[in-house]
């Protein structure tokens, strides 16, 4: 298993490249800049006058969970959030008409001892497709904010095609999908 920095080949091989259980970094796409000042724009206008990446220190976690609660779905269905992802995708060279897509799904997590339930859940480590993803997904990750060691997450190359316990034989998709109705409140457990 390897990584790949702005790995320069047609789309088809970059696809199998990710199948094989390889990671690819790619830092050049236009596209992926402008969702993040998107995104950016729209976490300042939420938190403001507060630094988005301090927001913590200034709303308590009912509060949080207020917020991200709502601010969260419109973000992810915004048409203008779509229209960015479309875009990424388009650039690094899949064709728009042969590739289902997925809405952005925002990541806010805070450090221990504030929000870390609901909407700041940090998920343990998992493979997507104990959660019912699709074998064939593909998953794409951008940081909104500069990435450091303590804000972002990890990978296990090595354990790519390797078992390892689980209990994803117990997994409910239906079950999991009725509970998430009420994440956003969630804010103790
Ligand atoms: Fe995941």
């Amino acid at each position: 298993m390897s990584v790949f920095v702005d790995l320069d080949v047609p789309a088809d091989e970059l696809r199998q490249t990710l199948y094989d259980g390889n990671l690819i970094i790619l830092t050049r796409l236009k596209a992926v800049s402008e969702f993040v000042d998107y995104t950016r724009g729209q976490l300042a206008e939420l938190f403001k006058p507060h630094d988005p990446e301090h927001a913590h220190e200034h709303f308590d976690p009912p509060e949080m969970a207020k917020m991200l609660g709502s601010w969260k779905p419109s973000f992810i269905h915004s048409e203008q959030s779509n229209k960015l992802v479309h875009a990424i995708i388009e650039e690094a060279g899949f064709p728009a008409e042969h590739t289902h897509y997925d809405v952005p799904k925002p990541r806010t997590s805070f450090p221990i001892g504030h929000l870390t339930t609901g909407v700041a859940f940090a998920f343990p480590w998992h493979r997507d497709v104990w959660y019912s993803a699709p074998a064939q997904q593909i998953n794409w990750w951008l940081p909104i904010f500069a990435a450091r060691e303590d804000n972002s997450m990890s990978f296990d190359l090595q354990s790519f095609a390797r078992k390892v316990p689980n209990s994803s034989d117990t997994f409910d998709y239906y079950q999991n999908n009725a509970l998430r109705l009420t994440t956003a409140a969630q804010v103790t457990k």
